[in-house]
């Protein structure tokens, strides 16, 4: 975390406050009652939300390296691949109709006419916009293999720099035999300088013909799995301290067609064995990020799982009809269901731990579908119940989230999305101070301000926050929020979808302001609301209080106006102290300031400790501020 730190005291607070005052601005007033609490907060309020969009897996998260390691190709030929033919080398590449199994029934045809050590042939590949190389670092890989004679057949492997053709790492295997066999090896960097533009090449130093397929590559990983996930996306999330995922989608989870939805029975198991799949949002999945990768990342997190089941509608219009003819999708879900949560003694479990996982997954919530409001047949309604009775039929206990209201039935909690503009999320802020408690338990299962791009600005997290204070006051019936869409690659081409949490490229990563207000929300969350009034302040200042009683009061401020506003707090029942708080905050001169990949701290909180004294304490939030205040009650 990018912190900058200041040390302050009540004193400064009070006389920056009477500063204001002289100008001639009355302070608000917000009187706490820490005596009062009003309703439990759910301890599962933050979590995140994600899908495969803006290269958000591959090319992000998920830590391959090889783009398109399965040889997709289109009219140009293999797409990311490129022939390498050097010095006197003569060489030509095809797709051919050859390939290690079921699910991978091609492979790339190799065919090296001439070459010798000093001309060698082969193919390269350029990544997911460059492939990152840092110093002195170990990089593991596989590929199938299989060769046009019985010989044995070297095959080196380099990652190689782009400009000065440096090879920074590099490694053979020994290409044996006609029939398909998986290779494994592993190579090391030197001292090389942190970079990106760089790339993979095979080659080998003699005439001969090669199939290829499934060529794969990873640095070192998050807690070091294999098939594991970027470390340095995965420590922002860390930071975030999420409860829960909700995955996998998102339009990802209903594909274009029903044939491409996320069908979780083709992401399990050895990568040879998933066929991958194209996605809605434009480019091809590899499914490295199956059902199990989605899992193990909630376990590396702490976070439970919030499944998204296919509900029988794509978002092209394709729907399974209510009946018969959707029970196939239905019993699909059970199987996921068993895949999850089943004990040895279960198919789904069996399997599970046939794939290394032998533990069964905590499991609360499933949700049926995604945004099916848009489902024009009106279908959702039947679909949903035929959903919810036959998963409650073989699990009681699960919660099943609908993502529209529905009548037949009444769901265990309805799934909610708002993309808004910044004005329309400050107007959002009361939006559920008067919902119906006796309702569905609400779900904000994607929301965001839209300002910024590809990543939120200031003013969105301004949005945001103002959003946030709302859900924080009603979170006796708002379960569960996520922000969405979570990550973006930030590279030419990388974004289908603006204003991204998280952006990254091949080598690094950064977090945008509105990541940022969100790790300070997340940071100082009481058990408890806490009964709270604000009055004299504009229409653009945003507050909630909880606490957690004995140890500690949490007060989020939020000032959408350019002007400063003080306020005096009257802590009715913290006593007289002293207690020792700290404050965060996030603030910019302009609604348009940001960080991006390459200035990716220009707006970072700033935090620093106070001492109080009394139950009462006067401050100025600045213009465009966004403050938690943490005090301690011991
Ligand atoms: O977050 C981007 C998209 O917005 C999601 O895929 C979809 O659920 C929503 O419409």
């Amino acid at each position: 975390m990018n912190y900058r730190s200041a040390r302050l005291s009540t004193a400064f607070l009070i006389a920056a406050a009477a500063t204001s005052i002289l100008r001639g601005q009355a302070p608000a007033a917000l009187a706490v009652d820490l005596n009062r609490p009003k309703a439990p907060v759910s301890p599962t309020l933050y979590g995140l939300m994600t899908e495969e969009i803006n290269y958000s897996y591959d090319g992000g998260l998920y830590a391959e390296l090889i783009r398109n390691r399965t040889f997709r190709s289109d009219w140009t030929g293999l797409l990311n691949w490129f022939l390498i033919e050097k010095g006197t080398a003569s060489a030509k590449v095809a797709v051919s109709n050859d390939g290690p199994s079921k699910a991978l029934p091609n492979s790339a045809k190799l065919e090296v006419a001439k070459a010798d050590a000093s001309s060698p042939a082969g193919l390269l590949n350029e990544g997911y916009w460059g492939i990152a190389v840092r110093p002195n670092t170990r990089y593991t890989g596989s590929l199938f293999a299989k060769s046009g004679g019985e010989d044995s057949l070297p095959l080196k492997i380099a990652l190689v720099a782009n400009q000065s053709g440096q090879v920074l790492a590099s490694t053979s295997v020994s290409i044996a035999g006609t029939a398909w066999k998986e290779y494994k090896f592993a190579m090391q960097s030197g001292d090389a300088t942190a970079s990106a533009e760089n790339h993979l090449e095979l080659t080998i130093d003699k005439p001969a013909t090669l199939w290829l397929q499934l060529v794969s590559l990873f640095p070192p990983t998050y807690h070091d799995r294999v098939n594991g996930n970027r470390i340095d996306i995965m420590e922002k999330l860390a930071a975030m301290h999420p409860t829960f995922l909700r995955f996998p989608g998102g339009n990802y989870l209903e594909g274009d067609r029903i044939d491409n939805r996320f069908d979780w029975r083709k992401t399990v198991g050895p990568l040879v064995d998933r066929p991958t799949h194209p996605s809605p949002w434009s480019y091809h999945s590899t499914d490295g990020m199956g059902l199990l990768e989605f899992l193990e990342w909630c376990e590396d997190l702490h976070m439970e799982p919030v499944l998204a089941v296919f509900a029988g509608y794509s978002l092209g219009g394709q729907v399974a009809k209510p009946g018969a003819d959707l029970e196939p999708y239905v019993q699909e879900v059970l199987d996921e269901i068993e895949y999850v949560i089943g004990g040895p003694g279960t198919k789904g479990g069996t399997l599970r731990a046939s794939h290394g996982h032998p533990a069964p997954f905590p499991l609360r919530y499933v949700e049926v579908g995604n945004e099916d409001s848009f489902d024009r047949s009106r279908s959702y309604d039947e679909r949903y119940a035929q959903f919810y009775k036959a998963i409650k039929a073989k699990y009681p206990d699960l919660q099943i989230i609908a993502t529209t209201p529905v009548k037949s039935l009444r769901p265990d909690v309805l799934d909610d999305h708002y993309y808004k503009r910044r004005q329309e999320m400050f107007a959002m802020a009361n939006h559920y101070d008067q919902a119906d408690r006796k309702g569905p338990k609400i779900f904000v299962g994607e929301w965001a301000t839209r300002e910024g791009d590809p990543t939120p600005n200031l003013g969105a997290a301004l949005g945001d926050s103002a959003f946030l204070t709302g859900l924080e006051r009603n979170s006796d019936l708002i379960v569960m929020a996520a922000y969405a869409p979570l990550f973006v690659n930030v590279n030419p081409g990388g974004m289908q979808w603006s204003t991204d949490l998280i952006g990254y490229n091949a080598l690094s990563s950064y977090a945008s302001p509105a990541y940022y207000a969100q790790v300070m929300f997340g940071s100082c969350l009481g058990d408890h609301i806490v009964s709270a009034d604000l009055s004299g302040a504009g229409d653009k200042f945003f507050y909630s209080v909880t606490a957690s009683a004995k140890s500690k009061v949490c007060v989020k401020l939020v000032n959408g106006s350019s002007t400063a506003q003080p306020v005096a707090m009257t802590l009715n029942g913290l006593g007289s102290g002293p207690h020792t708080a700290r404050l965060q905050t996030l603030k910019a001169e302009t609604t348009w300031a940001t960080n991006t990949i390459e200035n990716p701290e220009r707006v970072v909180p700033v935090r620093s400790q106070l001492s109080l004294k009394g139950e009462r304490l006067e401050q100025v939030v600045p213009g465009y501020a966004i403050q938690v205040l943490e005090i301690d009650l011991k």
